[in-house]
């Protein structure tokens, strides 16, 4: 496994790259924008993919990295389900499993900090976001935090996990890099508390100021999707258009979502599942193209769009996704197939 701790001095944020050796598949962790060339660069010296990119939550305090590495990268953008940002490709849920090859990564849905914060739990370590940081805990007076939430996310939660379990957060401002739950058990100052009015009390007299970036970042941060008219453009069609071009047998339907996400939602009958890192695989191997005609459909209609771009390269044009995707098709009441 390739894992490395990467540092944006401004605004002294924590991303997280880690590769699987085995196939070169990599994922990075809240990325920031103005980082992006080195995180680039970086993949290439390793010699690994980017596939997959998450936000542990809606940065106040810098532009995420998660648009312009799927631009560049044609990579999977996931943030937890209770997120407000307008469309992510993947949504997970509490408990739910990223595949990295063999590499498993846990989702653990942990508010307090904000409304959509997420931590994910891989192996032997925990990647906690602004949930809890080294000897503090993420400040929980904007962007619906709640200071209740964060006690139960913390006590109830990460701090319930094996105590060995290193600690990684999206930030740090005294240099700390790495801890371990049971060395904040004991020593962070926030949780040397017997209740949870004490803790909450120390949170509501933190008497803090904004970042400074927050006006900016947040409105930004969550409107990084690929927006529907956008999606339109790259040969889009609206779930009406879509559901009549089933019935053409010219066309063969793709879903280019991953298998547990069809487990998990149902999908359109007639439709083979092949994800999108495969799918792209085939199409540059030119493996794909018996018919040469297709129509995709994704969770939210942004990996759906990034295989038509991609396609579009190599002159297969007589293809047709479906705008807002899966999401859509269901809230439509088209007719869905469990699998
Ligand atoms: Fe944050």
């Amino acid at each position: 496994m390739i894992f490395r701790q990467l540092f944006d001095s401004v605004s002294s944020t924590y991303t997280y790259l880690i590769g699987s050796r085995e196939g070169g598949e990599a994922l990075i962790i809240d990325p920031v924008l103005e980082k992006v060339d080195g995180y680039i660069k970086l993949l290439e010296q390793l010699d690994v993919k980017l596939v997959k990119v998450i936000d542990t939550h809606i940065h106040a305090d810098h532009i995420s990295g998660i648009a312009e590495l799927r631009n560049r990268t044609n990579c999977i953008t996931i943030m937890g389900d209770a997120t407000k940002a307008e469309v992510v490709s993947m949504r997970v849920s509490d408990n739910e499993i990223i595949k990295l090859e063999s590499l498993e990564l846990k989702s653990l849905y942990t508010p307090g900090h904000t409304d959509d914060s997420f931590s994910f739990m891989m192996n032997d370590r925990i990647f906690s976001g602004d949930t809890l940081l080294i000897r503090g805990t993420g400040r929980t007076d904007f962007q619906n935090g709640d200071p209740y939430d964060s006690y139960n996310s913390i006590f109830e939660r990460l701090l319930k996990l094996p105590e060995g379990t290193f600690l990684y957060p999206a930030h740090d401002y005294n240099g700390n890099t790495v801890s371990t739950i049971g060395e904040e058990k004991k020593y962070n100052p926030r949780l040397q508390v017997n209740s949870v009015e004490e803790y909450v009390s120390i949170m509501n007299n933190l008497n803090l100021s904004n970042p400074k970036m927050m006006d900016i970042a947040v409105p930004t941060n969550q409107q990084l999707g690929i927006k529907h008219e956008e999606q339109k453009n790259l040969n889009g069609i609206v779930a009406n258009e879509f559901s009549k071009k089933l019935l053409d047998e010219e066309f063969e339907i793709i879903d280019i979502r991953e298998d547990h996400e069809v487990k998990k939602h149902g999908t359109i009958k007639g439709s083979k599942n092949v994800p999108l890192q495969k799918f792209l695989e085939l199409i540059k191997n030119n493996s794909m193209q018996k018919k040469n005609s297709f129509l995709l459909f994704c969770a939210v209609g942004e990996r759906s769009s990034l295989a038509i771009q991609v396609m579009k390269s190599y002159n297969i044009i007589n293809t047709y996704h479906l705008i807002g995707g899966f999401k859509e098709w269901v809230n439509q009441n088209f007719p869905i197939i469990r699998v």
